[in-house]
C-alpha cells in the first residue's frame, strides 16, 4: 500500500468527522435552536486550512500522474481540480452565511439549510467517489517510483484537528468531536448489550 494513498485516506476518515461535527450542528439548526457556530467555523476554518490547501492539492498530483501512465482510467476518473475548486468555494460560500448570521444580518433559515447539507452531502459524495473510484484506479496504475516520485514532491503536514500536534485554535473542536464519538459509542456499546 502506497503511504501516499494511506495519508490521503486517512485524511478522509479525519475529514467525515468534522463533517460530522457539523452535521450535529445542522440537525440543532433544523430543529430551530441555535447551534454552535464555534463549531461550526471551527469545521469550516478547517476545511480552508487543510483540504483546501494540503489535501486536495495531494490528490491533483497523484491524478497527474494517473493521467500520464493511463490516460484512460484518468479520464474515467475526471477532473478533481474543478471539484476541488467547487468544493472550496462552497466552503467560502458557508462562511460567508455563517459570518452574516453571526452580524445578525439577514439569512434566510432555508437557504442556511440548503447550503450546508449542500456542503456536506458534496463533500460526502467526492470522498466515496476517491475512496470508490480514483484510490483504487491509482494504486493498480501507478508503480512503486511512481509513488516515491510523488512523495518527493510533497510536504508532510499533519492533520491540524487530530494529528499528533494539534493547532491550538482547533482545541476545542477536538476536545468536543473526541467527546461526542466516545458518548456515541457508550450508546451504541448500551444497545448492543440491552
Ligand atoms: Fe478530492
Ligand atoms: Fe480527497
Amino acid at each position: 500500500m502506497s503511504n501516499v494513498i494511506r495519508a490521503l485516506r486517512r485524511e478522509h476518515a479525519d475529514t467525515a468527522r468534522l463533517l460530522g461535527a457539523l452535521e450535529r450542528q445542522l440537525d440543532v439548526f433544523d430543529q430551530g435552536a441555535r447551534p454552535d457556530y464555534d463549531i461550526v467555523q471551527g469545521v469550516i476554518d478547517y476545511c480552508l486550512a487543510y483540504p483546501d490547501c494540503y489535501h486536495h492539492p495531494k490528490e491533483d498530483l497523484v491524478l497527474e500522474r494517473l493521467r500520464q501512465r493511463d490516460p484512460e482510467a484518468a479520464a474515467a476518473i475526471g477532473d478533481l481540480r474543478p471539484e476541488h475548486e467547487a468544493l472550496a468555494e462552497l466552503t467560502r460560500r458557508l462562511a460567508d452565511a455563517v459570518e452574516s448570521v453571526l452580524r445578525e444580518a439577514e439569512v434566510s433559515r432555508e437557504g442556511m439549510h440548503e447550503l450546508a447539507r449542500e456542503f456536506l452531502d458534496f463533500y460526502r459524495r467526492h470522498i466515496a467517489m476517491e475512496e470508490g473510484r480514483f484510490f483504487p484506479a491509482a494504486l493498480e496504475v501507478l508503480s512503486e517510483q511512481d509513488w516515491q516520485e510523488i512523495e518527493a514532491q510533497l510536504v508532510e503536514r499533519e492533520d491540524p484537528v487530530f494529528g499528533g500536534q494539534p493547532d491550538q485554535r482547533f482545541e476545542r473542536l477536538r476536545r468536543d468531536i473526541l467527546a461526542w464519538e466516545k458518548a456515541d459509542a457508550e450508546a451504541a456499546g448500551n444497545a448492543g448489550t440491552s
